[in-house]
């Protein structure tokens, strides 16, 4: 549609807006009983519940004109279609490929990618199921008790959460490993807790180039060949790349190396070969499960009406509190402790997709992109930072996750876990109000001048947005589902923000200059001359410190 269309979109929700100053979410819930049941998508045991907004009837009309103004469903379409949504890097962005179970043909340059992702699926369970069953063993031998993953960013990220959140479905004898930061403390601290013996590590890079991960990789080769020798390297190392020129030249055994494409972003990569050590961990079924999990979400995502299509809806809700009211944050909070990595891993898909400035016809953008993502377990974070959510001068519209029992923990536990998720997302959204507090204190006997004093801090203004997702329990479907949904959100708000969700060109700069600086850090002799008064101050400084 013309940008005019999206303009006039853009104008009727800034108009809107204006008429929500004398409203709040809890006048919405007093005023319809059946909030809730308006306001709420089912998808199988999956529920999102979207009422505790402000959000009425006619401010989704409005969203979803948006939607419609920016030609979201002809992009979702592209997308599908595999055409080149990557302009930038000339890329389809077909990471659905990989959770297509089903098989039916899917295009990247006009060619079906299905027999080489399920030929490579094929070989990865292969690898995975002999490492599990020990017919794949240590040089000594001996079956494989734990996996250390190299990698970072995507290749870390993914697998390191996924690992962490599906625990109960590994494997009793095995342990997974995540060393990804150069700082070499990293790699130290996990070789200390571990048996170097029946230790497999996974060298995991797209490019097979990133400093940290071949820094890391290269330690652990040493590592390996002091601790065991050298010719017990080929059978504790293999390698996940889309390179595969340059795994073989740091000598890993061929048929120990797995490939993935490059319509496949680092960050949409965990359904890939990169979670070959999730994998090994969960076994085929549950990885096949994850897998499906996804591809529920794209079969949802690509034939439900915009209304309710639950990435939609999260996408235009971001949509709304980020540009109609200027919210800047968005939390993520699961009510879950394997879920810790969870806003850590979102973290890099929202923000590495939509964190542009530049649109796709390279004009500067007029409007705010994605906000920060942000997020700790709850009840942890209730004991933390909450009291800024509860009471602070910023809002910060959040996403509850939680699941309606608990995989491998304390029932007991989990209904006072469940309890509390729920109650705080009724007092963000109720609030206390001035009277109500001031009538408790009274109730507490407590003067009048205590009260005036004690009440403003006391105050709850409420009206706070979130979102609850609710499902099952924590199961590889359930988390496949869910970073499903939140892929194709982060879609939907590069299409109406018009970026270019599927390139991350903001990393590089730092990732150069830090080429540039090394020589100069590991040098004494070198000269700070010509560097910036402070980088130069902070290198001399070092030196006088004792150290390069
Ligand atoms: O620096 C950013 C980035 O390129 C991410 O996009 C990517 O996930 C990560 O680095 C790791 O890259 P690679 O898998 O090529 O090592």
């Amino acid at each position: 549609m013309s940008g005019s269309e999206i303009a006039k979109a853009w104008a009727a929700l800034e108009a809107h807006r204006q008429s929500w100053c004398a409203r709040t979410i809890a006048d919405l819930f007093a005023a319809d009983p059946h909030r809730f049941d308006r306001f709420h998508v089912r998808l199988d045991d999956l529920l999102f519940d979207f009422s505790k907004h402000r959000l009425d009837d006619e401010t989704l009309g409005l969203l979803i004109d948006l939607a419609r103004a920016a030609n979201v469903e002809a992009r979702r379409a592209a997308l599908f279609a595999g055409e080149p949504v990557n302009v930038t890097e000339h890329r389809p962005a077909l990471h659905m490929a990989l959770r297509n179970l089903s098989g039916a043909p899917m295009f990247a340059g006009g060619r079906d990618v299905m027999p080489d992702v399920l030929a490579e699926l094929r070989k990865i369970f292969e690898f995975a199921e002999a490492v599990r069953n020990g017919e794949i063993t240590a040089a000594n031998g001996q079956r494989f008790t734990d996996i250390v993953n190299f990698g970072i960013g995507g290749s870390d990220l993914g697998p390191a959460m996924a690992g962490r959140a599906l625990s109960p479905f590994i494997a009793d004898h095995l342990s997974l490993h995540f060393v990804a930061n150069v700082d070499g403390a990293d790699f130290a601290d996990t070789m200390r807790r571990i048996p170097v013996e029946t230790t497999l590590f996974v060298v995991c890079s797209k490019t097979f180039t990133t400093i940290e991960t071949m820094t890391n990789a290269e330690t652990a080769r040493k590592f390996v060949a002091s601790r065991l020798g050298e010719a017990a390297v080929p059978d504790h190392f293999c390698a996940v790349s889309t390179q595969l020129d340059k795994i073989a030249a740091f000598g890993i055994k061929s048929d120990r190396v797995f490939g993935f494409w490059d319509w496949v972003g680092g960050r949409y990569s965990i359904w890939s070969a990169i979670g070959l050590s999730l994998a090994i961990g969960i076994g085929k079924d549950n990885f096949e499960e994850f897998l499906r999990g996804g591809e529920d979400i794209d079969k949802h995502f690509a034939a439900a009406p915009l209304e309710r299509n639950i990435p939609v809806l999260m996408a235009l809700l971001g949509v709304w509190y980020r540009n109609l009211w200027g919210y800047a944050t968005h939390a993520v909070i699961p009510y879950d402790q394997r879920m810790a990595r969870f806003s850590a891993y979102l973290q890099q898909l929202d923000m590495e997709s939509n964190g542009k400035t530049a649109t796709l016809d390279g004009a500067r953008t007029g409007r705010a992109t994605a906000p920060v993502i942000w997020g700790e377990p709850g009840t942890n974070g209730q004991h933390a930072f909450f009291q800024l959510l509860h009471q602070g001068t910023e809002i910060v519209p959040i996403d509850f996750l939680i699941a309606a029992e608990p995989t491998a923990a304390d029932e007991k536990h989990h209904e006072l876990l469940f309890a509390n998720c729920l109650a705080q997302s009724q007092a963000f959204m109720l609030g206390r109000s001035i009277d109500e507090v001031a009538a408790r204190l009274e109730a507490q006997k407590m003067s009048p001048e205590a009260i005036a004093a004690l009440a403003p801090h006391r105050l709850f203004e409420g009206n706070r947005p979130s979102s609850t997702f609710l499902y099952q329990r924590l199961t590889p479907r359930a988390l496949g589902r869910l970073i499903a949904l939140y892929e194709h959100k982060v879609f939907v708000q590069g299409v109406i923000w018009n970026v270019n969700s599927y390139d991350q060109w903001g990393v590089e700069l730092g990732k150069e200059l830090a080429v540039k600086l090394t020589p100069i850090v590991a040098d004494a002799d070198l000269s700070t001359t010509g560097l910036d008064s402070s980088t130069a101050g902070l290198i001399e400084a070092r030196r006088r410190l004792g150290v390069a």
